[in-house]
């Protein structure tokens, strides 16, 4: 009997153990993975940021145009993952608690929060898609969490003054800012150092989209309490850009060597 108890014992150690070790690997595997999505409840851990496209940043600088047509084609979660790390991601642990991010910002207060409306079938994850919602990014985690569930893209374009590009994009980037993180410390000052801070991380998401071979456009016109309303967001967070990025329908191209004619056409005529 008492031998029977010891064998029954090791055996169920021994399973706990390997159950145990099984999700252990799993999960440490899939999150030190660059390609990998896991989605738990609410939160959806991104595929970590890597080097994926070509451009070189001139190439950006010289590709990058406002988009507003695209196709009817989702974009891809490693697509989205670089879009948000390349708005507020981490770059560097600087010690003391402070962690650089991908964007300046005045006294390194990071004003800016960041979500993102997702519509219906709009992000590719593993041959699926991703819940249509909006969500909130957490730079720290680089990760998105669901905070109202739904395709609200239609609210969005009604509440951007029914600017199409709105509507029809997969997804929105909704920058929205926090002014008292540095308006505590600098005053009204502090009030035109959000808005370039808001400049450097537009221009980046457009830089990025480019070279993704993607297509955005900065929306400055918008209803701010109807926005703020559709994403949820907290009484302090601002609404001040949106970002609707999609697949455009017509890839802008051009060359160093046209814009090189462009020049001298302008040289010769001055
Ligand atoms: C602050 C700001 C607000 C803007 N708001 C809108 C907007 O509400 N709707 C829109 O279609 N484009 C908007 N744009 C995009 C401009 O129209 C566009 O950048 C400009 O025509 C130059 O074209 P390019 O970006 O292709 O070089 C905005 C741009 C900026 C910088």
């Amino acid at each position: 009997m008492r031998m029977k108890l010891h064998i029954f014992i090791a055996v169920s150690a021994l399973t706990a153990g390997l159950i145990a070790y099984v999700l252990i690997s799993f999960f440490t595997t899939q999150i030190s993975s660059n390609s990998y999505t896991i989605v738990v409840g609410d939160e959806v851990l991104l595929p970590l940021p890597s080097k994926i496209t070509k451009l070189t940043v001139e190439e950006a600088i010289l590709l990058r145009k406002s988009i507003r047509e695209w196709r009817r084609e989702p974009i891809t979660i490693v697509q989205l993952s670089m879009l948000l790390w390349a708005s507020q991601g981490l770059v560097e642990d600087a010690g003391f608690g402070w962690y650089r991010r991908s964007a300046p910002s005045a006294g390194a207060t990071y004003p800016l929060e960041v979500y993102v409306v997702v519509g219906n079938r709009s992000v590719k994850v593993d041959g699926e898609f991703l819940k249509a919602g909006v969500y909130k990014y957490d730079y720290m985690r680089h990760s998105i969490k669901l905070v109202k569930e739904g395709d609200v893209r239609v609210d969005l374009w009604r509440a951007s003054l029914r600017q199409d590009w709105v509507r029809d994009a997969p997804v929105t980037i909704v920058l929205c800012a926090v002014y008292e993180r540095t308006t505590g410390r600098y005053g009204e000052r502090g009030i035109r150092y959000v808005h370039m801070e808001l400049g450097h991380v537009g221009q980046n998401i457009y830089l990025v989209a480019t070279a993704l071979d993607l297509g955005t456009v900065a929306i400055g016109a918008f209803y701010d309490e109807e926005v703020a309303k559709i994403i949820s967001s907290a009484r302090n967070e601002r609404p001040l850009y949106l970002f609707p990025v999609g697949v455009p329908e017509e890839p802008h191209k051009t060359t160093f060597e046209e814009l090189g004619k462009l020049y001298e056409r302008l040289r010769g005529s001055s």
